[in-house]
């Protein structure tokens, strides 16, 4: 028997962990390439925090998720559950896990078996587990339901009489059935209308005091976990860029990648929804999982990337109080490269900066808005700032017809006050 942790002490640790699901071809279905949808994570969860996950869609953030909870398999790395290793436990060794550790689905819709009652989802766990609550199912599933703010009465109806919100609150009674130390979100709200995404986030953090439970809660958005998470986690293309207390993350952000996210968050505080600010579009797509950048990842989208970004791929490393960062050219902190101050070309091309705000904004619930800067529509070049020509790459050539600031310190992103941006050696 393993000790329960105390609150603030290491409950889940994954080192080096991996998944790479293979591509395979032609009748010996032989393996041509694989996709990295993990590629290598270190992080702990610690008892009775809120770690959340962002990221673009793709970076493998379900995927993690699912290798935490062991319904997947890993390529390699481990992961250990209150000290214990369960990186490679069998459906067996899993079972008594499985009480501990529960996963919310991302999609409420397809995550409930539309011929079962939801008496019958709900107190599913109980059967499997053999577990007798003390009262009877019945009793104690209507209690659960009761506990998300459903009505107990409705033990016999079918989840398509639910709305999404409704269904994914069964999703939360389903979790939270055995008692759970850790239960892992997948984006609990996504598939929400934004009128009650705020809901089922308030309800989350409601039972997390109540219950002491640990969670994992996984978003696109950094604005669904700003409010919930003690720390954040920003994942790209399988990797964890930045890894950092809230207040430190929202604030301070170092890795480029993080600064580009946080601008597409909408200012909370109305004494300052009439500043302006301007947000950052990273342009070109997300590279395959399948042939992921050399050095950086971020590096074919990164306005501060120089050489040693191709080649060398920086190590994820405390670079302030409560703040892991994966960067040679770090925002708010000292370059990890400083003799390599040429920005690469492609660097000057890989954002567009849109002012945006100045008129009055209407505050959003949490999750409202687009976190997702590539895909904002926003983009207006006459509404760029900036004078891309006098930061060069390699050449050192002028660039003619520049949309876009090259100068990581034009790129600033005031909402939050993330920083300068600025490069030693770069700025003039
Ligand atoms: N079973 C699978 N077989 C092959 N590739 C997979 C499999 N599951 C996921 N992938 C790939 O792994 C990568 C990561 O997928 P994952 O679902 O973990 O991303 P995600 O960050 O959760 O994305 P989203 O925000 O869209 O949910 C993607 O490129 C996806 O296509
Ligand atoms: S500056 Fe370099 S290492 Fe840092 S995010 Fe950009 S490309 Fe990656
Ligand atoms: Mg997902």
């Amino acid at each position: 028997m393993t000790k329960d942790p105390a609150p603030g002490e290491t409950l889940l640790r994954v080192r080096g962990l991996q998944k790479h699901f293979p591509i395979r071809k032609g009748l010996l279905q032989r393996q041509v390439a694989a996709v990295k949808a993990v590629d290598g994570l270190d992080f702990e969860v610690r008892a009775g925090e809120t770690l959340g996950v962002v990221g673009e869609s793709g970076c493998g953030k379900s995927t993690m998720g699912r290798l935490i909870t062991r319904l997947l398999e890993p390529t390699a790395g481990s992961v250990e559950f209150q000290g214990k290793d369960i990186t490679h436990l069998n459906v067996r060794g899993m079972r008594p896990l499985r009480r501990d550790v529960q996963m919310i689905f991302q999609d409420p819709y397809s995550s409930l078996n539309p011929r079962h009652t939801i008496g019958t989802i709900v107190g599913a766990p109980f059967k499997l587990q053999g577990v007798k609550p003390e009262g009877g199912v019945k009793a104690e599933v209507q209690r659960l339901l009761s506990v998300v703010g459903l009505n107990p009465e409705h033990y016999n109806r079918y989840p398509h009489e639910f709305s999404g919100g409704q269904r994914q609150r069964i999703g939360i009674a389903r979790a939270l059935a055995l008692n759970p130390k850790l239960v892992v979100a997948d984006e609990p709200v996504s598939a929400l209308d934004v009128s009650i995404q705020a809901q089922v986030v308030n309800l989350l953090d409601d039972l997390q005091s109540e219950l002491g439970l640990t969670y994992v809660i996984i978003a696109h958005d950094l604005s669904v976990v700003r409010h919930v998470s003690d720390r954040i986690a920003v994942m790209y293309l399988g990797k964890i860029v930045e890894l950092a207390d809230r207040q430190a993350l929202y604030t301070q952000p170092m890795h480029p990648y993080t600064k580009a996210l946080l601008s597409a968050v909408p200012i909370p505080d109305p004494r300052r929804r009439n500043t302006k600010s301007e947000r950052i579009l990273l342009t070109g797509d997300v590279p395959s999982p399948m042939s992921p950048p050399s050095g950086c990842r971020f590096h074919t989208r990164c306005w501060k990337a120089t050489k040693i970004c191709t080649t060398q791929e920086p190590p994820l490393l405390q670079l302030g109080p409560g703040q892991q960062v994966a960067c040679h050219h770090p925002e708010n902190a000292e370059d990890q490269a400083p003799q390599d101050t040429e920005l690469l070309r492609a660097a000057v091309d890989a954002i567009s900066v849109v002012t945006v705000g100045g008129g009055p904004v209407e505050e959003e619930p949490a999750g409202a808005a687009s976190a997702d800067p590539v895909s904002a529509d926003s983009v207006s070049k006459d509404s760029v700032s900036g004078d891309r020509g006098s930061r060069d790459a390699e050449s050192g050539a002028p660039v003619s017809e520049a949309p876009v600031s090259g100068d990581a310190a034009s790129v600033d992103s005031p909402s939050e006050d993330p920083g300068t941006g600025s490069r030693p050696g770069t700025d003039k």
